[in-house]
């Protein structure tokens, strides 16, 4: 593959990215076939490329995350970007600085993109109007989380094939491919951006939850909705789970978590009853035992790992695209 590195790519006109329903289809398919080509550089004995030297890259963090700030951590570091960590704990959020003042000042340091994940849906694209670097959102509240939906879409089309040009297709066409996303839906930033990037590429997402979390406004989006995963799981080609996020709750949503997972847990019985190619999803961070059992998330039908994997390589692109934008 390519060195999408000694390609620049003069056409990619954002300079953030906000969120995957400002995406047209080419866009979406020009940052898969970037992260494609950024995909080797983990492989090499040396894992960088100068594509970024001498930028500097920081991490707004104002809520918990492991794996999204790890990998633009990384993704930066091997585009050879310098790289700030900033948590809001600690630093002078606590007294009352507001989140442009915070960010402003972190500007003024000399920086040109900022990553930023919030509990406030709308905090990037706030943040987005009030600076002057690139603004990347790595999770707004239950808004969008776009390089999450992003190595989720690489995810689905590496595994069933979709990543080249076979049968003439273009890459990263995922017609025909059926997506359950299964769980909290309600609360999840991650199912908004896989759905508008799904539906982009000529998937069909159906999501699959009890009512309480499951607003019936989804299938204006153009989406199936169900409340029975047993009946549509034989339809699915891949099976997103997703986390309850009872952090986001104001009160019960399920009368318990038991009940729950009998009717939504991705145990191994279930998945017998899949398709037997069907391709297992997990965010993450998992909650073994509830939305999914530790034999399917460490099965050979789980991608839970090559998620992250490729989630470097997307971020990696998301970030180089932005930060050469030509705006
Ligand atoms: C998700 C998030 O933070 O929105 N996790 C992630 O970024 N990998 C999903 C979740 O927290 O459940």
């Amino acid at each position: 593959m390519a060195d999408t590195a000694q390609h620049p790519t003069p056409s990619w006109p954002h300079r953030h990215l906000l969120a995957l329903a400002d995406l047209c289809v080419e866009e979406l398919r020009h940052v898969l076939i970037t992260a494609q080509g950024f995909e080797g550089v983990s492989t090499r004995s040396v894992k960088k490329v100068p594509a970024l030297r001498g930028r500097v890259v920081v991490n707004l963090f104002f809520e918990d995350s492991t794996r999204t700030r790890a990998s633009f951590s990384l993704a930066a570091s091997r585009l050879s970007a310098d790289v700030l960590d900033f948590s809001a704990k600690g630093s002078s959020v606590s007294k009352g600085e507001t989140l442009v003042d915070t960010a402003r000042t972190i500007e003024a340091m000399g920086i040109d993109a900022i990553v930023l994940r919030h509990h406030l849906s709308g905090a990037a694209v706030h943040l987005a109007r009030n600076v002057q670097c690139s603004v990347i959102n790595a999770g707004d509240g239950q808004h969008e989380h776009p390089t999450q939906g992003l190595l989720d879409l690489y995810t689905i089309a590496r595994r069933l094939g979709r990543d080249g040009n076979e049968e003439g297709r273009e890459p990263f066409d995922l017609e025909g491919i059926t997506v359950g996303i299964v769980g909290d839906i309600a609360h999840s930033r991650v199912a908004r951006s896989n759905i508008h990037g799904l539906i982009a590429l000529g998937a069909t997402p159906i999501l699959i939850g009890p009512p309480t979390l499951l607003p019936g406004g989804f299938r204006e989006m153009g989406c199936e909705l169900s409340h029975d995963l047993d009946a549509v799981l034989p339809r699915l080609d891949v099976v997103n789970c997703l986390r309850i996020q009872f952090e986001r709750m104001s009160g019960a949503a399920f009368p318990s978590v038991r009940e729950y997972a009998a009717m939504y847990g991705l145990t191994a019985a279930r998945l017998a009853r899949g398709k037997p190619g069907l391709v297992v999803m997990h965010p993450g961070p998992m909650n073994r035992g509830i939305e999914i059992d530790a034999a399917v998330a460490d099965g050979p039908q789980s991608a839970v790992l090559e998620q992250v994997g490729h989630g470097l390589a997307v971020r990696m692109a998301v970030l180089f695209l932005c930060m050469t934008a030509k705006s």
